[in-house]
């Protein structure tokens, strides 16, 4: 998209489909294109259901694509890999979970679990050298040594995400998925942990994918923000202008939800409120899936998929409001 900064992945036209059963086909992503630059933090958002872990995973290679491709530094990511140079990519990228509970092994150390990655990718020299490691990342993550012998039982939420955060850095990646990493904490335990990755992101040179569930929770830690809505992609924006100037109804929609604390400018802004439940992605709208709940449908709607398309610098949106074809009121800026 733009010349000086450097692409770490690209992700075309991504699609994961899981087969429920013989007649049945949930298309929870569903062709999305996206790239993310190195270094940056690119926030992923929309509602619960629309995509964000199955887009996440299959990034990653957790889940096989259906469809699409995956470029990690110009390599293609989905194409059939030998065993090594797999372990290649799996050890660029890494995932950090939602849930602190469910994500940790409770029959193993932490220590142990810290050092999965070591040992699998044999990264550690002897003993010692695997102990110095794990005792580093204990501390880069702001826990000390005595807390490797302990299990994840022993510690808070805040913590045990900590311990996520140690073992998915033990590799040395480039590139991490935080799925909702803050989700499952205590407000005032959240900022903790972001202010942690954003230092790690300082440190180590990191791009993340970090997804969450409102707009309200990437606003801080994102240079741009994708907004998804039912596997496709709505709009894609630089951090500060989707939220100075969101475009599709369904961001207008996820921004309105979030309460502003000056009184006077709450009480003067127009709120979009979308009604109803999100569809079912086995048998999703024709035309533009958030259709059925935008207050600003138009005919075309139902017939023509919007194509994802560029409004500004580096503002993507796919709505046929900003379709000059569709929408004779509307121009769209180059
Ligand atoms: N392994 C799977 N098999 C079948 N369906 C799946 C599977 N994983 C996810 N889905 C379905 O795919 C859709 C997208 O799910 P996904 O978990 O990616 O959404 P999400 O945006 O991460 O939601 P949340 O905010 O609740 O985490 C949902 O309808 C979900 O039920
Ligand atoms: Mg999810």
């Amino acid at each position: 998209m733009d010349n000086n900064r450097e692409r770490l992945l690209k992700i075309e036209n991504l699609k994961k489909h899981f087969k429920i059963d013989r007649n049945t086909v949930l298309k929870a992503v569903d062709g999305i294109s996206f790239d993310i630059y190195k270094g940056e933090t690119f926030g992923l958002v929309g509602e619960s259901g629309c995509g964000k872990s199955t887009a996440g995973r299959t990034i990653l290679r957790l889940h096989e694509a259906t469809e699409g491709e995956v470029y990690f530094a110009d390599e293609n990511v989905h194409t059939k890999k030998s065993a090594k140079q797999l372990k290649k990519f799996n050890r660029s990228m890494q995932m950090i979970f939602q849930d602190p509970y469910a994500s940790l092994n409770p029959r193993m150390t932490v220590k142990d679990i810290i050092a999965e990655g070591i040992d699998i990718h044999g990264l550690a020299k002897n003993k010692q050298d695997r102990l110095n490691r794990i005792n580093s990342l204990l501390e880069t993550v702001g826990l000390n040594r005595d807390h490797g012998n302990r299990y994840p039982h022993e510690f808070s939420g805040g913590q045990r995400q900590r311990i996520g955060i140690a073992r998915a850095l033990a590799v040395d990646p480039d590139f991490i998925v935080a799925d909702e990493p803050i989700s499952a904490l205590d407000v005032s335990i959240q900022a903790q942990v972001v202010n942690l990755l954003k230092r790690l992101q300082k440190e180590r040179g990191l791009t993340f994918l970090f997804i969450a569930h409102d707009l309200s929770m990437v606003k801080h830690i994102s240079d741009r923000v994708g907004v998804m809505y039912l596997g496709n992609m709505a709009e894609i924006a630089a951090s500060d202008d989707l939220y100075a100037e969101p475009l599709h109804p369904y961001t207008q929609a996820l921004l309105s939800a979030i309460p502003i604390a000056d009184p006077k400018v709450e009480r003067s802004r127009d709120r979009i409120i979308v009604e109803g439940d999100v569809p079912s992605p086995v048998d999703p709208p024709s035309g533009c899936r958030f259709r059925t709940r935008c207050p600003f449908a138009m005919d075309v709607c139902a017939k023509v998929d919007p194509v994802f398309q560029k409004y500004k610098k580096d503002h993507w949106v796919a709505c046929h409001l900003y379709d000059e074809d569709y929408n004779e009121d509307y121009k769209v800026i180059q």
